[in-house]
């Protein structure tokens, strides 16, 4: 009913770096789509009041992990989806390291079912590089780009060999879509947090940022050598965000993405042996933050991506050394950034908001994340000055693995429209 009136929201700082735009402005939407943005929208309709509040476009998140099918009990395509709405993500990318994984067009094609009968916001499945995430047979990637993935990732797991990586990396030329690399180096990577002052005081054994940087190096190589798309999934480390400024500067055909946990932790979150802070790849020092966050100011990087990575609370209840990596990140992902990075750090708004939208959707050459006319009425309002906490028992995902509960925050998703449609009012899902 209400996509056939028009829908006014009216009066919201609109920032919409796709047209960079940012003034205070109503944005004007009919029959799901967007009709107009401009200082006064004069126009019958039902009038959504959004003074004071920063109207963008819907958030798109090109790396989440929904665990359906496989681990249904840590999150559903229901619930995955629903967490990504109330964190203001109207699209979001599925990694294919479910089980069975995604490396055949059927799990493609489930994903992309239950995504229609129970997804509240869009969700675009990504295929595997390899059969079974193996490492060694590249999968049918024609099926897949076919069954309709986006991209294809090994995600949670690198491509160990340089000749396997080349070949995917020449296959994708073919459908004209990008390989997702977690760049991680096996013999390297040996420990559950990075290999710095802290972990040698903790006496645990660690990962050090050269087994990313190893294969960020490498896979620019590639990329370079074969003319692929390459994109780099969760950049960790200053060493890794000047190699890809290089590539960039050479004109490769290189992008990345940064977490919002490697953007406002370090390796300090780990000397209580939280297990909620153990990720892949592992949260650095001070000075790898201060890096991420210049890459991400200066449009080296180009994506902020949550990294979504729900886990069994049995799970993460255990030594560190044992437990899983990952932590959730849909539902803080604003609130958190807002916080940390605009408001106590100074970083530009309109930098994150791009990094969110715009530049995440040109990455993945997909029809989001603008408020452009004409396109989907996908679109989030923020209350910047609101004070709260983080509450993980209120989280629509199934998994409370995060370290942020009890953390305050000062700006909250209030409102998003999916397609024309208010999904959430008020905090609220309809
Ligand atoms: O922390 C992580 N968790 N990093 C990954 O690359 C995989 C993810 C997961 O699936 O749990």
């Amino acid at each position: 009913v209400e996509r056939l009136t028009a829908l006014i929201v009216k009066g919201g700082r609109v920032i919409d770096p796709a047209t960079g735009f940012d003034a205070v402005a109503d944005v004007l939407v009919r029959r799901g789509k967007i009709s107009a943005v401009e200082p006064s929208v004069d126009a019958e309709g039902t009038v959504i009041d959004a003074s004071g509040k920063i109207v963008v476009p819907g958030l798109v998140d090109m790396h989440v992990h929904l665990r359906e099918p496989g681990r249904e009990d840590e999150e559903t395509i229901a619930s995955g989806t629903r967490a990504a709405l109330r964190g203001g993500f109207t699209t979001i990318c599925a990694m294919p390291n479910t089980d069975p994984c995604a490396d055949t067009a059927s799990v493609i094609d489930l994903v992309e079912a239950r995504a229609a009968a129970d997804g509240v916001v869009n969700v675009l499945p990504i295929g595997a590089i390899t059969k079974g995430r193996q490492g060694k047979e590249i999968a049918e990637m024609g099926e897949l780009a076919a069954a309709g993935a986006v991209a294809f990732s090994d995600d949670g797991t690198s491509v160990a060999s340089a000749e396997v990586m080349r070949r995917a990396l020449e296959y994708s030329k073919m459908f004209d879509l990008p390989i997702i690399s977690h760049c991680e180096d096996a013999d390297l990577a040996r420990g559950a947090m990075h290999e710095g002052f802290v972990s040698t005081r903790l006496g645990l054994v660690a990962t050090p940022s050269a087994a990313e940087e190893v294969v960020v190096a490498r896979d620019v190589c590639l990329a370079e050598l074969t003319g692929a798309r390459l994109h780099v999934a969760h950049l960790s480390s200053a060493g890794s965000v000047e190699i890809v400024r290089r590539a960039k500067k050479r004109g490769a055909k290189v992008t990345c993405e940064v977490t919002p946990h490697h953007l406002i932790l370090t390796e300090d979150a780990l000397a209580g042996y939280d297990t909620n802070c153990k990720v892949n790849p592992p949260l650095r020092t001070e000075a790898d933050r201060e890096a991420l966050r210049e890459g991400l100011a200066d449009g080296t990087i180009d994506a902020i991506a949550t990294d979504h990575a729900p886990h069994a609370s049995h799970e993460k209840e255990c030594e560190l050394i044992d437990a899983p990596f990952g932590m959730v990140g849909l539902e803080t992902a604003v609130p958190l950034l807002l916080t940390e990075l605009v408001s106590r750090a100074g970083i530009d708004p309109v930098a994150v908001v791009a990094a969110l939208t715009t530049r995440p959707a040109s990455v993945l050459r997909v029809p989001a994340g603008t408020l452009s006319p004409g396109s989907s009425a996908d679109l989030t309002v923020i209350d910047p000055s609101v004070e709260g906490t983080i509450d993980t028992s209120a989280f629509e995902s199934r998994s409370r693995n995060s370290p942020f509960h009890g953390r305050a925050v000062s700006a909250a998703v209030t409102d998003v429209l999916v397609g024309g449609v208010w999904m959430l009012r008020g905090g609220e899902i309809q």
